[in-house]
């Protein structure tokens, strides 16, 4: 696997792949990669002939810079990780490379990008549109291969593919969960093994809930879910909405759009540790 490290370079090398008529995966990350990451990259390497992975933890999408500051960074193990799953390039760019002059532009997806995440963490999807745009366009891919985890941030950047009109295929991955049903995520690693224990919590009850759900109303499902996390001690609800699977929009039936989804924001332990996860009804 080649590691590079600047655009000119990255592009070099793709252009001179394309001229052999090799098809291009891209699977972006910000780094601390564990099996979720893996898992991408795996199905990159299957679908396409050349697998090209970034690294690069994105300024622009943290609003929180105490949250950037303490984000995992683990260079060497991801190149060894992805050299284990196959990768051939994996491009891990400086913030000056990537960022040479500030980016002014503004992306705006309302309610995709405006709701929950968005709501929350305000500028986080205009980052994440911003980096991703670029490292599109570096790459060039044919196929993109994003976690469903970020079941908000996959919908955002089908939004932006269409506005832009990049002829890239979003390819969604299942969530990779941790034996205790926890969805696997670099945060993880800032958990204590006690608080780890408390995090599966989430994923038990929003399994529970796809059963309560049966016989019972959206908002009385969503006060159920809320309630049942809260009643841990080391793990408080931020949010959980019901939404439309594609819009993002809220529901208040279970009929009002074609696919229904909970997402949820759940904050975990004393420092604490902030993780999201969803479930299909
Ligand atoms: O999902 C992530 O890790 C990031 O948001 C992404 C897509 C790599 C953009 O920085």
């Amino acid at each position: 696997m080649k590691t590079i490290t600047t655009i000119q370079a990255l592009r070099f090398q793709l252009d001179e792949l394309r001229s052999e008529g090799k098809s291009i995966g891209f699977v972006p990350t910000m780094g601390a990669l564990h099996e979720g990451h893996a898992s991408l990259v795996r199905r990159s390497v299957a679908e396409n002939d050349v697998t090209v992975v970034s690294i690069f933890l994105n300024p622009t999408q943290f609003n929180d810079k105490s949250d950037l500051e303490r984000y995992p960074r683990t260079l060497e193990a991801d190149c060894a990780l992805l050299e284990q799953c196959g990768a051939q390039i994996a491009f891990a760019p400086s913030v000056e490379e990537v960022y040479p002059e500030p980016d002014t532009r503004q992306f705006s997806y309302p309610p995709t990008d405006s709701v929950m995440e968005g709501a929350m963490r305000p500028g986080h999807f205009n980052g994440v549109c911003q980096v991703v745009s670029k490292l599109f366009s570096y790459v060039e891919p044919d196929r993109a291969y994003f976690g469903e985890k970020d079941f908000q941030q996959i919908a955002v950047i089908r939004r932006m593919v269409e506005d832009l009109g990049f002829k890239i295929q979003i390819v969604p991955c299942p969530v990779v969960r941790e034996e205790s049903g926890l969805a696997r995520s670099s945060r993880n690693t800032l958990l204590t093994e006690a608080e780890r224990r408390a995090a599966a919590h989430i994923y038990r009850v929003l399994s529970w809930s796809q059963s309560f759900a049966t016989d019972h109303t959206v908002e009385q499902t969503r006060q159920f879910v809320i309630d049942s996390i809260n009643a841990h001690p080391e793990l408080e609800v931020e949010y959980y909405s019901i939404v439309d699977a594609d819009t993002l929009a809220d529901v208040n039936a279970w009929d009002a759009a074609p696919a229904v989804v909970g997402c949820i924001t759940v904050y975990c332990g004393s420092k604490p540790i902030r993780l999201i996860d969803h479930i299909h009804y």
